[in-house]
């Protein structure tokens, strides 16, 4: 097991990378936890909450809504949650997202911690404080900045993941590869096998690389008033993707970063080997690179995205690996770089 601690402001988090779900009685009194997951996780790992209170959640993006948030504040009125109930999450981004969201807003905030069950909510969703739910159409537009006590990345649990997930982590990973730990990029290029066969050990490092890149620049700008932004690379295209076309959250920020190290040659930032590399990466793993044939219908969908961003988006581009720039654009110029490829 390798441990990460994250230090912001007023508050320090542990992230313990390789700890078991069922563990989590040696972090917390097991009388004081009331568990939230959704009813994939509860049915595949069901005999794990035998005896614990647990409230089931549906699936999908759709249930990160302001319904779901009622319907688990219900079940906590009924389970006579008080201000000494911890609330643990125990699945995806989904779940994470929304357990911390509601142990920060019930009974103006309770303790909470996760286990993540996913690799992208392992190496992302659960770290960083970022909690909240979708909104009328927009994604993640209501929420807090609050962090966890802890967060297990139950590496045992990835067994039972589709495929599909695993790859949506992995661009996660690339990303923060490209952003932060070039180190990463070599290491996935070469154990290609060792990510195919969910060799533990390997998954422990990569997950610890991957998490560190983002502990630390969380720790520098946990409420993105500037250098978290960087951790954006790839998303502003990548959401809108995601909204337009069938992709994984992970599937569609792989097709952001292509865009974006492209827009970066274009604008001659980046030698166009950092573009085949990072490219030849995605492939590897199966990921998509090809930006949807309707350009216009995304770059719309990205100005409904971003209509509260008045004077232009922050857009990310790569001077080099390790090298991220934040980037004032405005939506015609992206358009039209896009185009030009
Ligand atoms: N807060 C943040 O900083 C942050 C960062 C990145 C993403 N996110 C959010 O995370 C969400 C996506 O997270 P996700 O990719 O984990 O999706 P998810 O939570 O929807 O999980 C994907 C699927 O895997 C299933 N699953 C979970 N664990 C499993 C396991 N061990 N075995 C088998 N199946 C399992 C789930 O039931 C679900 O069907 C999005 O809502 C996104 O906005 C948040
Ligand atoms: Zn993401």
């Amino acid at each position: 097991m390798k441990t990460i601690t994250l230090n912001t402001k007023d508050h320090i988090s542990n992230i313990f990378i390789g700890e078991k779900f069922e563990n989590f009685r040696d972090y917390v009194d097991p009388e004081r936890v009331i568990i939230v997951t959704d009813k994939n996780v509860f049915k595949l790992y069901k005999d794990r909450f035998e005896g614990l209170k647990t409230i089931v959640i549906g699936t999908g993006e759709d249930i990160k809504s302001f319904k779901t948030v009622e319907y688990i504040i219900e079940k906590l009125i009924e389970l006579k949650a008080d201000r000494n109930t911890f609330l643990l999450g125990v699945g995806g981004g989904v779940v994470t997202d929304i357990a911390g969201f509601v142990a920060s807003i019930y009974l103006r905030g309770i303790e909470f911690g996760f286990v993540s069950t996913t690799l992208l909510s392992q190496v992302d969703a659960s770290v960083g404080g970022k909690n909240g739910v979708n909104f009328s159409g927009l994604k993640n537009i209501v929420g807090v900045f609050s962090q966890p006590k802890f967060v297990f990345c139950d590496i045992s649990m990835l067994k039972t993941l589709p495929e599909r997930e695993i790859r949506s982590g992995l661009a996660e990973i690339i990303k923060h590869g490209v952003i932060g730990d070039p180190e990463i990029l070599e290491q996935l290029d070469k154990e290609y096998e060792k990510i195919k066969s969910l060799d533990q050990k390997f998954l422990e490092k990569i997950i610890y690389n991957s998490v560190s890149v983002k502990s630390k620049i969380v720790s520098i700008d946990e409420r993105e008033s500037g250098q978290r932004k960087i951790l954006n690379f790839g998303h502003t295209i990548g959401h809108a993707i995601e909204l337009t076309e069938d992709l994984t959250h992970g599937e569609a920020i792989g097709i952001g970063m292509v865009v974006a190290l492209g827009i970066s040659i274009e604008k001659c930032y980046i030698d166009p080997n950092v573009f085949i590399q990072i490219e030849k990466l995605l492939k590897k793993y199966g990921l998509p690179t090809e930006l949807p044939k309707d350009i216009d219908k995304v770059m719309k969908v990205i100005s409904f995205d971003k209509k509260n961003e008045k004077d232009g988006l922050n857009f990310i581009l790569i001077k080099g690996l390790r090298e991220p720039v934040i980037e004032k654009m405005d939506l015609d110029e992206i358009a039209k770089l896009i185009k030009k490829k």
